[in-house]
């Protein structure tokens, strides 16, 4: 059974081509959208030099800047210090940079073995303006702020939420604190490009044109080609469409052969999951590192359930590399002379081959190295996969029902004003 499935999971060329009409007439919806729902489009031609010039203070000013907030108001700032930073910032650079996205206090506690507080600026960001665990963890720190700077308070204090409504963003205006716009009809997971990631990235030093330029160059091959097979985000999307519905790959595992970009698949993972996961629809999106996954997951991939599609991110060149010595003992002397960075292209290209002997589908992304301007093109490489995935699975992407659930009934839990009856909910699916 295994072996019939095996010979009919990969992906024909036929097959992507019989969906071209569809691509064609989707591709003018995303353009006529691109004002409203896709706004994210329009994000990489923005002028940054307020962020820049915000940054540029805050980087003379503080030793530490700290990120509160959650998903799409973290996980995209984190991806950018932690891909695009050299390793162990926070032990060489100033300002050092944290995320405090959770409300665990060990977390909390760790952060704040890390800075003076009065030499830290804290950047909260939320676009509703009420997120239970940035607006907790923030007052947390709000009082010791004020208990140790009194009415200067506000100067380490720099706000990112909507531009109008909610709660943060009446304080801000009652006490004059510094705010950036999220943009009204910017989604969360996709606001890595707004001032949400910007700010944060421009912070820690990231070059935020360039990763700006990458997406505008990401958007320009997207929008004039509506060809399928040349058109990246939608042979990303249309891939992962078949591979689900056709072939049963109920999960996506994105696999980088680069430690740095672990967060790039959290924030993926977040992307995909909650824009896709809608009406019994939708992939798992599932996290692997090259090669420590190898002696973990592989083995699963090739010969468990045939349920994944793979894709790798390769990355060319290594900005830093070590040279294994020519004189080795006969034993191990295969290995003479060869740097870390090419074992691990090698090892990339001899899992992949295992998967293809396995039948196992799988996509390889490469780009030449680690840089602000490749990041830029992926993000919005898989944001605009990922609102096309909408239109083929016939769901909205930019809504999130199911999250917004369960802050509710937080929310009735923690005895917000108005959840009355979600309270009454919460008991009634309690009750044995
Ligand atoms: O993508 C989303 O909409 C969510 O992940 C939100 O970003 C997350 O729930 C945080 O919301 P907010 O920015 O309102 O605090």
């Amino acid at each position: 059974m295994a072996e019939v499935i095996g010979e009919r999971d990969g992906i024909l060329r036929e097959e992507l081509l019989s969906f071209r009409h569809f691509v064609v007439e989707t591709h003018s919806l995303i353009q006529k959208e691109k004002n409203r729902k896709f706004y994210f489009c329009r994000l990489p031609y923005q002028n940054v030099s307020h962020i820049k010039e915000y940054a540029g203070y805050i980087r003379d000013r503080f030793e530490s800047f700290v990120v509160i907030g959650i998903g799409g108001s973290s996980l995209g700032a984190r991806m950018l210090f932690e891909s695009l930073t050299e390793t162990n910032h926070n032990l060489k650079k100033k300002p050092k940079i944290f995320f405090l996205e959770n409300v665990d206090p060990e977390k909390f506690k760790s952060v704040l073995e890390q800075i003076d507080i009065k030499n830290t600026c804290f950047n909260v960001v939320t676009k509703s303006g009420s997120t239970v665990e940035t607006i907790a963890n923030f007052s947390v720190i709000l009082s010791m702020l004020k208990k140790e700077l009194g009415d200067n308070y506000r100067e380490n204090l720099v706000f990112t939420t909507d531009p109008e409504k909610g709660f943060l963003r009446k304080l801000g205006n009652q006490e004059k604190i510094k705010m950036f716009d999220v943009p009204p009809l910017v989604g969360g997971r996709f606001s890595v490009l707004s001032p949400v990631g910007l700010l944060p990235a421009a912070v820690a030093g990231i070059d935020i044109e360039e990763l700006l330029a990458g997406a505008k160059k990401m958007d320009l091959v997207c929008s004039i080609e509506e060809h399928v097979e040349h058109n990246p985000a939608y042979l990303i999307a249309l891939s992962h469409y078949i591979a689900n519905m056709r072939r049963g790959k109920t999960i996506s595992v994105m696999m980088p052969y680069s430690e740095k970009l672990s967060s790039f698949v959290d924030w993926y993972r977040q992307l995909w999951a909650e824009s896709l996961g809608k009406d019994g629809l939708g992939q798992t999106p599932v996290k692997a590192i090259g090669t420590v996954d190898q002696h973990s997951q592989i083995q699963l991939y090739r010969e468990g359930i045939r349920d994944k599609i793979i894709t790798f991110l390769h990355i060319e060149k290594s900005d830093v590399d070590y040279k294994i010595p020519e004189e080795l003992p006969e034993d191990i002397s295969y290995l003479s002379g060869h740097s870390l960075h090419e074992i691990l292209s090698k090892e990339l290209l001899g899992t992949k081959a295992a998967l293809i002997k396995s039948k196992v589908p799988n996509i390889t992304i490469s780009i030449d190295r680690i840089s602000s301007y490749n990041i830029g093109m992926l993000i919005y490489l898989y944001e605009l996969a990922t609102g096309f995935s909408g239109y083929l699975y016939k769901i909205n992407p930019f809504d999130q029902p199911a999250v917004e659930e369960g802050k509710n009934f937080t929310y009735a839990l923690m005895g917000r004003e108005g959840y009355q009856e979600k309270l009454e909910e919460f008991k009634e699916l309690y009750k044995e």
